[in-house]
């Protein structure tokens, strides 16, 4: 990092990057893919559909993760607290890489709406960050715990054979919990209803829609 502070231009412009990054690239993972050393099984073809579906899910979520911390951190008053959520997006982006290789290994792709994804959670995050940095934290503490929980949920369903999107599962199911802990140890604020219901919903729209498109 340069010393220089950056304009409001310079900032939407590595925004804008760091979006299409996310939403067509494919950003590098920092971390080896947890589950490089498991042997490939081959699974039948309902198998690999469903394994399939639920990395889907997960990576749209890390899409939502990166959104919302970018988001927020756009709007955010506070240099600690900016920094915080640019570092927690930093580690999604380690998830993101890892869900990307596992559906290319399982024949499949990333959702064809992940634009629509991004947008939508950057607006949340913003309209979160205006409300000041302990419902930044806040926000960062319900979405981890909610991902952590789908993500038992996946590793409930995910066919047992697949040991590969297993462990990468595992991984990032013990990062969201520190990150989630992290937040609130940083000051998070805890959301008061209905936010918290609000949240559960959207991601259960999301789960339905991404699990096939
Ligand atoms: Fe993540
Ligand atoms: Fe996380």
């Amino acid at each position: 990092m340069s010393g220089r502070a950056l304009s409001p231009l310079d900032r939407l412009l590595a925004e804008s990057q760091r979006a299409l990054d996310t939403v067509l690239g494919d950003p590098p993972a920092s971390r080896a893919n947890p589950g490089r050393d498991q042997a490939e099984v081959e699974l039948d073809e309902t198998e690999r559909r469903h394994a399939a579906g639920l990395m889907r899910i997960n990576h749209v979520g890390e899409v939502c993760a990166q959104a919302l911390y970018v988001g927020q951190a756009a709007v955010a008053r506070d240099a600690v607290t900016r920094e915080h959520l640019l570092e927690a997006a930093q580690e999604e982006t380690d998830h993101l890489a890892w869900c990307a290789q596992r559906l290319r290994e399982l024949d499949s792709r990333p959702s064809l709406l992940n634009p629509v994804w991004y947008a939508g959670s950057y607006a949340i995050g913003v309209l979160a960050g205006l409300r000041g940095d302990g419902w930044n934290l806040g926000f960062v503490v319900e979405t981890e715990r909610q991902v952590e929980a789908h993500l038992e949920e996946h590793l409930q369903t995910l066919p047992e054979a697949d040991l590969r999107s297993r462990a990468i599962l595992e991984t990032m199911k013990a990062d969201e919990a520190r990150h989630a802990d992290n937040a609130e140890h940083a000051g998070a604020r805890v959301l008061p209803a209905p936010i918290p219901s609000v949240m559960a919903a959207a991601s259960r729209l999301m789960k339905a829609v991404a699990y096939r498109l």
